[in-house]
């Protein structure tokens, strides 16, 4: 039976012999898009290639992505749902489409990983407002399933735009201006489990009683959404396909429940080993600390300590919830070897594909450990700001202890407890006047969010493609004035300002900020040319591009230059490695000031900048 890395090299090579480019999975934790917290699909970090701008590698990609999808944290707990996953991806950058695109995933499914033809099912879309409906996959589909010798109108379902079109913000209507789109065509797994009548009277591929399993998603992306609410044609017809390895594998080990596919279940035995109890007691609890424990270990692989903000405050949960469960199974003493032994079976399934796991294991089990620690510590301090206000509770374990909604509020507010771990710890209040405080409270904090991501999704607005164009002035100029050692280590850009991390292990004076603003301010005066060229890693090398690149697998590399070219590279004021998109001539910026320094450790520093008509 293949495993869940056989299926990976099969996907690839399946794709690299029909002229697809392998390219790197992406950091987790995404470098230049403030929009999001986690990279969620193999796409996003190729949005601005949909938008029209070119690929060093050519119009054919193809990779694995890692992917974190917080938004399905309360999902986890039953037979398919997980949060992190690989996604494999193969895209057209305006070359192939549909014909090519449905039989090519069909003929994988069927001839690499020889799942059976009879246990597969497809949606299409039917249509929503001026988009029609997608006939032409209905018809691809048609004669692909006649061959097999099935009735297409028994395999082919239709759907509209709530399931059958994809886009990162979901469906049409709740696409902001600017972002991509389009109808998609999903393959699904029939698991032949028995239909369950409490989700509607009849099965279809989109039922959730469990039967079917989607293991693929053909996104047909043609669209963008205007200004006004309508919808515009992309530069070019783009495919955007993304299957999760973890579903493949389930059908091909014809497993109903993802857990049991032996990518998870060596993990499963660990944690039935440190609980000693067995999965079919403690279906529920031992997903979620599988699935959570592996997320949490790709989270702090990447840097990530928690917190209680943005990414931080995810791991948070992750690690939290986690220890939840595995108290709820049994409370164990002592967790520093129990985890261990968790982390090293995680780590033995996934180190083929991400080696770096294995030389950060110290650094995620300090992480894992540590947070374990502090919150057993909350709990402490919050059962004892319980027991100093109610005297009257003592400190039985057992028993109903009413404590008032205002109290169990303050448990959540200050002591950073969810209301279900409230109540896990015996304490029970008023449901109905604690939700109506946390409304409130979450009313003022969505004002919050809505502003920090008042950037929009598809982040390539205006500002934020001046604030790239920026950046490369930034890094060019810090190198003249600080000399060669100095080199980006990441960015972050929203449309507020600009954030650019590079080694550098001392402070910067003030005549050196100020020198720094003067020459970025001297170039953005000048009105230099901004273009790119696609060519050889080794010429890029040779003509001496800086800039963050991974050159795992890309031979070809897209460099862009601020004055000059590849024919005049000594003309060029910054030549840098870059995906972009940045703006043409550098008077477009204005005005740049840099605002801020900070020491962000490990001989590096980070400075905020602004840039544009803001003085
Ligand atoms: N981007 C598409 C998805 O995530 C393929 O389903």
């Amino acid at each position: 039976m293949l495993k869940a890395s056989q299926i990976l090299e099969k996907y690839i090579s399946f794709f690299e012999k029909r002229g697809h480019k392998r390219i790197a999975n992406s950091p987790l934790v995404p470098q230049n898009d403030p929009t999001t917290l986690f990279t969620s699909s193999g796409m996003q970090p190729l949005i601005q290639y949909f938008l029209g701008e070119k690929h060093s590698a050519g119009k054919r990609l193809v990779n694995v992505q890692n992917c974190f999808r917080a938004a399905d944290i309360e999902e986890v707990g039953d037979n398919r749902h997980i949060t992190f996953f690989r996604m494999l991806g193969n895209w057209s950058l305006g070359d192939y489409f549909k014909k090519e695109q449905l039989p090519w995933f069909f003929e994988f499914l069927i001839d690499a990983l020889k799942l059976d033809s009879k246990r597969l099912y497809v949606s299409v879309f039917e249509g929503y407002d001026s988009i029609s409906r997608d006939s032409d996959s209905e018809k691809i589909w048609t004669e692909i399933i006649k061959k097999e010798g099935f009735n297409p109108k028994e395999r082919i379902y239709f759907y509209g735009a709530d399931k059958n079109w994809w886009s990162r913000s979901g469906a049409p209507k709740d696409m902001p201006p600017g972002e991509p789109g389009g109808p998609d065509s999903e393959v699904f797994f029939d698991l032949q489990a028995p239909h369950d009548k409490k989700f509607g009277k009849n099965c279809h591929p989109n039922c959730q009683c469990g039967r079917f399993l989607e293991i693929g998603n053909s996104v047909f992306m043609e669209y963008i959404k205007k200004e006004d609410g309508t919808f515009g044609k992309l530069p070019n017809k783009n495919v955007d396909f993304g299957g999760g390895l973890e579903r493949l594998l389930a059908a091909v080990e014809n497993q109903a429940d993802i857990f049991k596919t032996s990518l998870f279940s060596p993990i499963i035995e660990t944690i039935e080993k440190i609980t000693s109890e067995k999965y079919e007691g403690f279906k529920k609890e031992m997903r979620i600390i599988t699935d959570h424990l592996i997320a949490s270990v790709f989270i702090a692989s990447s840097g990530i300590t928690p917190s209680n903000k943005d990414q931080g405050y995810v791991l948070r949960r992750l690690i939290r919830r986690s220890f939840d469960n595995i108290n709820s199974i049994r409370e164990l003493e002592n967790l520093n070897i129990p985890t261990q032994a968790v982390v090293e079976s995680i780590i033995s399934q996934y180190k083929t594909t991400d080696p770096d796991l294995e030389q950060n294991f110290e650094k995620i089990v300090n992480t894992i450990l540590e947070e374990i620690n502090k919150y057993r510590f909350t709990i402490n301090k919050a059962r004892s700001f319980i027991q100093k206000k109610y005297p009257q509770i003592g400190d039985e374990l057992k028993g109903v202890k009413k404590i008032s909604s205002d109290d169990a509020f303050i448990l959540y507010s200050t002591h950073g407890l969810s209301p279900t771990q409230i109540k896990s710890l015996g304490y029970v209040f008023d449901q109905q006047e604690f939700a109506k405080k946390m409304g409130e409270h979450q009313g003022v904090s969505r004002k919050g969010a809505k502003k920090k991501f008042a950037g929009g999704l598809a982040d390539h607005g205006e500002k934020t493609i001046m604030g790239h164009t920026a950046t490369h002035l930034l890094h060019q100029a810090l190198r003249d004035v600080l000399g060669d050692k100095v080199f980006q280590t990441g960015s972050n850009i929203t449309s507020e300002r600009i954030r650019f991390d590079f080694s550098y292990d001392k402070k910067l004076t003030n005549e050196e900020i100020l020198e720094v603003d003067k020459i970025v301010n001297e170039k953005i005066d000048k009105n230099l040319s901004v273009r790119f060229e696609i060519m050889p890693l080794k010429k890029a090398k040779e003509i001496g591009a800086i800039g963050l690149f991974d050159e795992k697998y890309e031979d070809k590399v897209k460099v862009y230059f601020i004055n000059g070219s590849a024919g005049s590279p000594q003309d060029a004021y910054s030549v840098e490695f870059c995906g972009g998109p940045h703006v043409e001539f550098t008077g477009k910026l204005k005005r740049f000031k840099i605002i801020k320094q900070e020491n962000i450790g490990h001989g590096q520093r980070r400075i905020y900048a602004k840039v544009g008509t803001f003085l």
